[in-house]
């Protein structure tokens, strides 16, 4: 039986521990032989198993449910549980996401950075009055606008969005596309009883939807395909329209 021959690849990591004083930047590349269906989660584990077990890299779900695993890949926004490394060059980079506090090597603190973003623009249903009654029966959605806003509903919080939009890395407080789009999913939720106005308040500005250039690398990254560019230009029409009233 003729023996499957693999490939050598060769992964630069973009290394710096800033809790370490004597820690500085610096590319690391490691030597690995790649495996049948390989994605580059499973190349970083056995890095860290077999070659450097002080690689510091972040993962929970590894089927692109969690969004924890986001880095830049050959300076790409990416998942690595859903990369897989055959699509890939015989060698490549990683990178953490930029624009997230670095906690060290390829591990980020998304997870601060939206808390921030939700509470600021407090990303969960402000029900109507009448709908807390708990004896009412709930009227049944619309099923397209269900459908509508499940679609949307299935951001991971990845990052990827922030990472490859220009205005995040300029702009410290944008709430970036991920934010965008949860104000259109709730601007769109007809139980949500925020008026204009306060939607208004929240995106009306430069560090909301005004700050977007319409660069779109966020749509292009997004991981879930999501339709950034609608949501956007959504909450963008929405906005100019309450801007001129
Ligand atoms: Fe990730 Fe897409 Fe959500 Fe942005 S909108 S955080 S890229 S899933
Ligand atoms: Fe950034 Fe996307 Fe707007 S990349 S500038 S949020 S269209
Ligand atoms: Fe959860 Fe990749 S490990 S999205």
């Amino acid at each position: 039986m003729n023996e499957v021959k693999h490939r050598k690849l060769k992964i630069s990591v973009l290394r710096y521990n800033p809790q370490d004083p004597e820690s500085v930047p610096h590319i690391q590349t490691y030597e690995l032989e790649e495996a049948d269906g390989m994605t580059l989660f499973i190349a970083l584990n056995e890095i860290r198993e077999k070659l450097d077990p002080s690689l510091q890299f972040d993962y929970v779900c590894r089927a692109g449910i969690c969004g924890s695993c986001a880095m830049l890949v050959n300076g790409r926004p990416a998942l690595t549980c859903r990369q897989l490394t055959k699509d890939l060059g015989d060698e490549f980079t990683l990178a953490p996401l930029p624009v997230f506090e670095l906690i060290g090597d390829l591990s980020v603190n998304t997870g601060k950075w939206m808390r921030g973003m939700s509470e600021r623009l407090e990303t969960w249903i402000h029900a109507k009055e009448q709908e807390i009654d708990l004896r009412r029966i709930e009227e049944p959605m619309d099923p397209e606008l269900a459908e509508k806003l499940y679609e949307v509903d299935r951001c991971i919080e990845c990052g990827c969005c922030v990472a490859g939009c220009g205005t995040a890395r300029m702009r410290q407080d944008f709430v970036g596309a991920v934010g965008l789009n949860k104000i259109a999913r709730f601007k769109l939720d007809p139980r949500d009883a925020r008026s204009d106005d306060d939607f208004y308040e929240l995106v009306g500005d430069d560090d909301g939807v005004f700050g977007c250039m319409s660069l779109l690398g966020c749509h292009d990254v997004c991981p879930k395909q999501l339709p950034l560019q609608t949501q956007i230009a959504y909450v963008r029409r929405k906005m100019v329209a309450m801007a001129f009233v």
